[in-house]
């Protein structure tokens, strides 16, 4: 992709249409389908040295950790290998204990956020190793991480990332299935998640194609003061990318909790004026979403769902198209890009350039 508008009104606008088209690209000459395995060439890491990782450590900013936290539940699920994210700019004022087993892994967009970029100088300063999953070729955290993998989303110049989210997630499901094949995911699983990344381009279409109802959505709800947005396990870095779109762009707040813990504190909130945004896949946790739902619905909260289903306790249900379960917070989150977007278009919003932020924070 290039600069070029292409008929878009807004860098946003365009950036979550070309999606499809992006994650063809982080994809593309990487998969090999003899072995069911994954070939990143950047890595810099060899299978004797992938075995000998005890626990991957993801650090990142903003949308680029939210896409981390999702690549660690992909790490863990895939590969078996602990792994956890943490806002990069928490982790280098903490005194981080550096462990030699465990594999660092830098994420961000731009490549030169400078709380990613001091984190990954600390710890090469303490011997660790230190991957990148990067979009911008050539960046300073590409050039100073040890290996990595770059996410191909293209250039992406709205504040507010979109597309390269959705690939960097990607790219996350190829380490994850790269770690996994050396280690102990059958070769009938690596088949069955690569069946999956390559149907997401096509259901990436299905759910842009769906535009104008979630525009109406929208509409529905730009009344709101506050939102809140929930998911479980796989949905829960969905919901709080989603808060953070909704925020970025329209300035409504949103609150994003686990689902599991709204009875402990948050479940206060609801009532009328304050909508909540569920996450429901078609998954093993499907029926403790949907009692999530009912809880708020007893509470006259109104519920927009982003689910596989329509769901009967909500106001509106936005459907996806299913993957594997693996892989379905990929899509689930596409429908509330357009949701933030046409939510801050009718607020008339300036939606590549919301007030106060800037595309990459390359100061402390
Ligand atoms: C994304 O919508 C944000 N504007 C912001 O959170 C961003 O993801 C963060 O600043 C990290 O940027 P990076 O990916 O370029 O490192």
């Amino acid at each position: 992709e290039s600069y070029d508008m292409g008929g878009h009104d807004t860098y946003m606008h365009k950036e979550i249409s070309e999606q499809a088209d992006a994650v063809d690209r982080v994809l593309r000459g990487r998969i090999d389908d003899r072995f069911a395995t994954v070939h990143l060439g950047g890595l810099n890491l060899d299978a004797r040295e992938a075995r000998g990782v005890r626990r991957i450590k993801i650090l990142g900013c903003g949308t680029s950790y939210h896409a981390g936290q999702i690549g660690a539940q992909l790490i863990e699920e895939l590969a078996r290998i602990p792994a956890d994210a943490e806002p990069a700019s928490e982790f280098r004022y903490r005194n981080p204990v550096v462990d030699p087993d465990t594999l660092y892994v830098a994420v961000s967009q731009s490549g030169e956020t400078y709380d990613v970029l001091a984190a990954v100088q600390e710890l090469k300063r303490k011997g660790a190793r230190v991957l990148g999953v990067v979009n911008v070729v050539g960046s300073a955290i590409a050039r100073e991480a040890d290996g990595g993998t770059y996410v191909h989303a293209g250039p992406e110049v709205c504040v507010v990332s979109t597309k390269c989210f959705t690939n960097t997630v990607v790219a996350f499901a190829l380490l994850a299935l790269h770690l996994g094949r050396i280690r102990d995911l059958s070769v009938a699983d690596g088949k069955r998640i690569i069946d999956g990344l390559r149907r997401l381009p096509a259901q990436i279409s299905e759910i842009l194609a769906n535009e104008d109802e979630i525009k109406k959505m929208a509409a529905e709800y730009a009344d709101a003061k506050s939102m809140m947005f929930i998911g479980r396990v796989r949905g829960f870095p969905v919901a709080r990318e989603a808060a953070l779109k909704l925020k970025e762009v329209s300035y409504i707040h949103a609150e994003a909790y686990p689902a599991s813990e709204l009875k402990h504190g948050p479940l206060a909130l609801i009532e009328p004026a304050m909508p909540t945004v569920a996450i429901v896949p078609d998954d093993d946790l499907l029926e403790k979403n949907r009692a999530a739902l009912e809880e708020i619905k007893a509470r006259s909260g109104r519920i927009l769902a982003v689910a596989h289903q329509v769901q009967e306790k909500a106001d509106h249900t936005i459907v996806v198209p299913k993957n594997e379960n693996e892989l379905d917070p990929i899509l689930m989150g596409i429908p509330l890009q357009l949701f933030a977007y046409h939510t801050a278009l009718a607020m008339g919003r300036d939606i590549d350039k919301p007030r106060n932020l800037a595309k990459s924070v390359t100061v402390e």
